[in-house]
């Protein structure tokens, strides 16, 4: 759950949040500086993570993203069980690339932080792996900056990915 403490500031994610969710009830700011590229948080419009996070079971999502959802899946009933698939094909991509010796992750839509992030599965077998997770949508960015604050060479940035000089040059791209 998302609730926004200064209601005036509708425009831009700026601003201080309370986020609750599995990793407990927490209040984070979220800047307004630097985020390239992220979109507002529209609580009248559906939005693609939040839907996301609502077909894998989490409860970072709005009723406006339930309802749109709920319609997605109506059409095609198959979808929950088919990304619930892809986050498993994920988490084996991730094991099979660790493997093989990679050991940097660049997360191009990474999403709102779910159980079995990339740098989770990454560190499990290689725990000097380092990730960067891009996304521009604001809920995702907050809840992984939250999640992320602390954690040594793991980074999130909030841009559009296919801003490719602002995501190459993203902490953590280039070096610790
Ligand atoms: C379906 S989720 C995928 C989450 C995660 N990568 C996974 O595989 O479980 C897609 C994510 O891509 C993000 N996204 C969509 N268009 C984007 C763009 N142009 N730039 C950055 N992120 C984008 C959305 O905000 C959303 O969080």
């Amino acid at each position: 759950m998302l609730e926004r403490h200064d209601q005036t500031r509708l425009n831009g994610i700026g601003g201080r949040w309370t986020l609750s969710s599995g990793l407990g009830r927490r209040s984070v700011e979220v800047s307004d500086a630097g985020d390239r590229g992220i979109s507002d948080v529209d609580l009248d419009r559906a939005n693609a993570a939040r839907m996301y996070d609502f077909f894998l079971g989490g409860a970072q999502n709005f009723a406006v993203d339930r309802e749109r959802a709920e319609q997605v899946i109506a059409e095609n009933p198959y979808i929950v069980e088919a990304l619930r698939e892809l986050r498993d094909f994920l988490r084996r991509v991730v094991k099979y690339c660790v493997d093989a010796g990679v050991d940097q992750f660049l997360d191009l839509g990474s999403g709102i932080p779910t159980v079995g992030n990339v740098h989770e599965i990454a560190r499990r077998y290689n725990p000097t792996a380092r990730v960067t997770y891009v996304d521009n949508e604001a809920v995702a960015v907050a809840h992984s900056r939250e999640m992320l604050r602390g954690v040594q060479g793991v980074t999130i940035t909030a841009a559009d990915l296919r801003d490719t000089a602002t995501v190459l040059s993203a902490p953590g791209v280039n070096g610790p």
